[in-house]
């Protein structure tokens, strides 16, 4: 998988060198680009943003550096085919495990990370119009607000790269996590045995596959039950409670 990553703080992501995509790298599994969207403009003060039409607080990112470096990168000359390009924003996708392992599907992954009130809207308009784009994927990591896309870009590459085959070593491992059953994970222990006067749960030292199963099949579900009703009840998401009609 080919990954570029196009910021105007490309120190920023020195952590993809690090860690679980540094290590996919190493293995040759992806292949990572870093680039300044200020090598793309052709003022003396390398400008990349301009005032909002129409008025408002703060800035938004003028067109033209971002188009010019997507018809570098995404060009011909470039390899591993049509590319699907990520924009992290708060108004995005949420990003979520099936999210994930979508993108992990891909060949070639390109961020966008803006910075200020956002990219000029036609930057994404027109990409969606390229033939070598697959998709345009804008993702939210939640509902809050960042001050730019780097730390979604660093989230959603830790999240894809550690999917690709042949990079975890144990699938089971992948399987059992909180989110890939659609529930949290159940709680996890260690030796020794007894610390601080808290035990393990004794059923995990009975040696009883199928006990052990069972009980952290219920725990899983009673943490997702405690703590993300949601992830049940899709109804239940915050904000989303239904009203039930009197009878
Ligand atoms: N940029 C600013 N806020 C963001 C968020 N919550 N998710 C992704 N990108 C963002």
């Amino acid at each position: 998988m080919r990954l570029d990553y196009l910021t105007i703080f490309p120190d920023y992501l020195a952590p993809l060198g690090l860690s679980l995509p540094g290590r996919a790298a190493t293995r040759g599994l992806v292949e990572m680009h870093v680039h300044d969207l200020r090598d793309w403009t052709h003022d003396r003060h390398r400008t990349v943003d301009d005032t909002p039409y129409g008025g408002g607080a703060g800035m938004v990112m003028r067109p033209e550096p971002w188009g010019e470096a997507l018809d570098d990168l995404l060009g011909p000359s470039v390899g591993g085919g049509a590319a699907t390009v990520v924009v992290p924003s708060p108004a995005g996708r949420p990003l979520t495990q099936a999210l994930a392992r979508e993108l992990a599907t891909r060949s070639r992954l390109l961020f966008a990370c803006g910075r200020y009130e956002g990219i000029d809207q036609r930057v994404i308009d027109h990409a969606r119009s390229r033939p070598d784009v697959e998709e345009v994927v804008e993702i939210s990591l939640g509902d809050y607000v960042l001050n730019g896309g780097e730390v979604a870009a660093l989230a959603v590459t830790e999240a894809v790269v550690r999917l690709l085959p042949g990079f975890m070593g144990n699938a089971a491992s992948l399987e059992e996590e909180s989110h890939e059953q659609g529930l949290l994970e159940y709680p996890v222990y260690t030796k020794p045995a007894t610390w601080r006067d808290h035990e393990v749960p004794p059923v995990l030292l009975s040696g009883n596959h199928a006990a052990i199963a069972a009980w952290r099949h219920e725990q899983a579900v009673q943490r997702t039950a405690e703590r993300r009703p949601d992830l049940l009840h899709p109804s239940h998401a915050a904000g989303q409670w239904q009203v039930v009609p009197a009878v």
